[in-house]
């Protein structure tokens, strides 16, 4: 996040075939080599189990996946770019494939001049995870003269268990300095605005704690239901998919202490202190749901269980709401909802901070109008912005007042935005970890849901298209709150 200098170095994709490759990853490293003031001497090896592929076929099939990004094929960038692509076959948990792995890589270092700098990507499902890190650690591709980093996509673990399982693995062939867990909400400019909006701003750290914030709502809904995902997502559902990685990330960056310095441990170190004053988490605060036909955006839509690859009788939820405590100094007694869910009425990821009333409405006696809450709302996509909600008196002649808000919003003020694979790549080429998920921090995250995944529960339907089950609303209406649905 901070460095620059970029050295010559050479990534290696296992799961190159794979649609987290050609949809995000490939297109991102694109366009960081084109961004690149100054060329840096690299290659990208892709590694799959497909034998009948090679580095011909490879590059045309990046070629598609470029074009599909909205890559042109005039632009310059894209032949030198396809050039620097190689691809090796590769059996999982078989030693000799990693052997002539461990040849292929020497081989490209050799021929194209580069130091040993590698970094390997896993964008491979997670049943591959354990084999492959077993395979680079047997045959010393673990350690090199230049450095050497893993980068490891989610799910990390099932729950705790697994997580810890994973860890000690990981652990067994490489230091944690050199592990790389990707949460990609962290890659977006709107979540990492979250330090700057926090920490660089005089205005709002001195309100941002438990005398000035009444509670703390983060929503991450989808529009879309479970789509082609059903042999995943039955094993997951919505708390394992998005609560656990996604939603625990923006809560930590909303509830942190701010670091002693900027440097990714001292961040880490804030996240998991988060992390521990987390009350576990009780049933009464918990809600599941599973959607049920309805309509969405205009167009009816099944249900969970009608979607395909979904077991009749499901139990996998779609939908959670969750309160939680962190209990701190400066959050004690101030509830976090955090909400997600698929087919709810739009696609949104926010958090919103709702400040103190005014101890005292001296406008009461005027009319009958009841104080709203000041709120301030992080939308970190889509439209990402921020929008301040405050009380204006609506002209005429008596004293009634109206919430108005003022906007900020990216695209209005910058051209682009990085893509947060793009960002959180150049992290790894650089070796700034500020952005990924260290050990224990994953563990933390999973010691605190794993309890509730273990223990029985009731799942409440909810029509596609609405935002969530009734039994919803008990968990903020007994606090005297209301969801946030902008
Ligand atoms: N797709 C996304 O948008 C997205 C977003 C966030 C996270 N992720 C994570 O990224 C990882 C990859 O996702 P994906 O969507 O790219 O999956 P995918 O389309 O199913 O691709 C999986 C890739 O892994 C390879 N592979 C190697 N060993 C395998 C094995 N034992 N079983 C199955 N495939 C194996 C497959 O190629 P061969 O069969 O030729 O080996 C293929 O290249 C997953 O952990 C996923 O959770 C994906």
């Amino acid at each position: 996040m901070s460095k620059s200098n970029v050295e010559p170095h050479l990534i290696v994709v296992f799961g190159a075939t794979g649609d987290l490759f050609h949809r995000k990853l490939l297109p991102a490293l694109f366009r960081l080599v084109k961004r690149r003031a100054e060329p840096v001497p690299y290659r990208i090896l892709g590694v799959a189990r497909r034998g009948d592929l090679d580095d011909a076929s490879f590059r045309m099939l990046c070629a598609k996946a470029l074009e599909s990004a909205g890559v042109a094929e005039s632009d310059s960038a894209r032949a030198p770019f396809l050039a620097a692509l190689d691809y090796q076959t590769l059996q999982d948990g078989v030693e000799d494939s990693y052997r002539s792995l461990a040849e292929r890589i020497d081989a490209l270092e050799t021929a194209h001049r580069l130091p040993h700098n590698r970094i390997f990507y896993l964008a491979l499902p997670p049943q591959a995870f354990p084999a492959t890190i077993a395979g680079l650690g047997a045959v010393g591709l673990n350690r090199s003269a230049g450095f050497t980093r893993l980068v490891i996509e989610k799910p990390f673990g099932r729950d705790l268990a697994t997580a810890r399982e994973l860890n000690a693995l990981v652990h067994t062939a490489f230091e944690e300095p050199q592990v790389y867990r990707i949460d990609h909400y962290l890659g977006k400019e709107t979540v990492q605005n979250l330090f700057v909006f926090r920490f660089a701003n005089a205005l709002f750290e001195p309100i941002w704690n438990r005398d000035r914030i009444e509670h703390v709502q983060i929503t991450v809904s989808e529009e879309l239901g479970v789509e082609s995902r059903a042999g995943y997502y039955e094993q997951a559902g919505a708390l394992r998919d998005m609560v656990q990685n996604h939603l625990t990330q923006l809560l930590c960056l909303t509830a942190m202490e701010p670091p002693a310095q900027f440097e990714a441990d001292a961040i880490r170190n804030e996240k998991v202190k988060v992390l521990r004053s987390i009350a576990p988490i009780s049933e009464d605060d918990v809600v599941f749901g599973q959607y049920t036909p309805g309509n969405v955006d205009g167009a009816q839509v099944r249900g969970y269980l009608g979607e395909t690859g979904v077991a009749p009788e499901s139990k996998t939820e779609t939908f959670v709401a969750l309160k939680l405590a962190v209990s701190n100094w400066r959050w004690q007694g101030v509830p976090f909802y955090l909400r997600t869910g698929k087919r709810m009425p739009k696609r949104l990821s926010q958090i919103t901070v709702s400040f103190r009333c005014p101890p005292v409405s001296m406008f009461q006696p005027f009319n009958t109008c009841v104080l709203s809450s000041n709120q301030l709302v992080i939308t970190v996509q889509p439209d990402e912005g921020f929008d301040l909600v405050f009380e204006v008196k609506a002209p005429g002649d008596s004293m009634t007042m109206r919430s108005q808000r003022m906007q900020y919003r990216y695209h209005e003020h910058f051209e682009t935005l990085p893509d947060g694979y793009e960002t959180l790549l150049r992290d790894v080429i650089v070796g700034d970890q500020t952005l990924f998920v260290r050990a224990d921090e994953v563990e933390k995250s999973w010691e605190l849901f794993t309890p509730v995944l273990e223990r029985a529960r009731a799942v409440h339907g909810y029509a596609a298209g609405s935002w969530g089950p009734a039994a919803a609303e008990r968990l903020v209406v007994s606090e005297d709150h209301r969801w946030v649905q902008r």
